[in-house]
């Protein structure tokens, strides 16, 4: 974080409270072709983020920009519909700007989705998956840089960066409603490029189940604030890197996502109703 985060933050709390005192202790976090899931929330209030002094402003496919508060399943919520990434040529500090904005409207649990390739031959498209853990190859740490102890800890622990206890509740309800979600490695890369068919195989022996180019800074910055992180991603295309790789497209993505957004969007609504999150 550059010296200036704690006032841009300050600067855009002060915007967000002009026009709404609304709060709430879940957030959510609106990925490529998961918009659906707000169609499941009464809004009370939405602010464009151009409207929030200091927020970044998405130029992204499918990226709306808007910062939502209403009610799910009658919990209050803050949905982030759409996020900046740094393949738009956004910071570290742009990206996890909002975040902080979440934990200081009161979340004390977010949803992180997106939309990510496969790297693992069986994470076929439309496969939901919980985000079991991260591998950040972005080459960008938000937290570098002075730390402001009121946000959180110089040297935050993240070995537990996605939540046991919501992965396994989440596994259970999915399983409930009769729908199975896998579980992964999350790798982040930069953007905007699809990676390589070496890159992919790679990721893969580094470790990786899934790869994408958002959710990591912002997973490790809810985690710096203090907040449980639950993640779900979904498989909009196959990425094993191997012969039968297929070209890439964000068209394809986009569409994609579609597929398996329902199932996530079924948990999470079923974990609200159940007090889970
Ligand atoms: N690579 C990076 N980001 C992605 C992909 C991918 O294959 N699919 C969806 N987002």
């Amino acid at each position: 974080m550059k010296n200036n985060f704690s006032q841009r933050l300050k600067t855009a709390m002060d915007s967000i409270r002009a026009q709404t005192d609304l709060k709430a202790d879940l957030a959510i976090v609106i990925g490529s072709g998961l918009q659906s899931v707000l169609d499941q929330v009464t809004v009370a209030h939405r602010i464009h983020y151009s409207d929030i002094a200091e927020f970044p402003v998405s130029s992204a496919p499918s990226h709306a920009g808007e910062l939502i508060f209403g009610t799910l399943a009658g919990r209050d919520v803050v949905a982030m519909n759409g996020r900046v990434h740094l393949y738009e040529g956004h910071s570290s500090d742009d990206i996890v700007l909002p975040i902080y904005a979440l934990a200081q409207l009161g979340a004390q649990t977010v949803v992180i989705t997106n939309a990510s390739g496969g790297l693992r031959a069986d994470l076929n498209i439309g496969v939901p998956v919980l985000i079991a853990d991260q591998l950040n190859f972005t080459g960008q740490h938000p937290l570098a840089g002075p730390n402001d102890n009121e946000l959180g800890k110089r040297f935050p622990d993240m070995s537990r960066l996605y939540d046991r206890q919501l992965r396994d509740m989440a596994r259970k309800v999915a399983q409930d409603m009769g729908d199975r979600l896998a579980s992964g490695i999350y790798a982040a890369i930069h953007g905007p490029e699809f990676e390589t068919n070496a890159e992919r195989r790679f990721l893969r022996m580094a470790g990786g189940d899934m790869v994408g180019m958002s959710s990591a800074l912002e997973a490790a910055a809810a985690r710096h604030a203090g907040m449980r992180v639950l993640g779900f991603s979904v498989i909009t295309n196959s990425a094993t890197g191997g012969p039968e790789q297929q070209p890439d497209s964000i068209e394809e993505v986009l569409e994609n996502a579609g597929i398996g957004a329902p199932v996530v969007e079924k948990v999470i609504i079923e974990m609200v109703r159940r007090d889970l999150l």
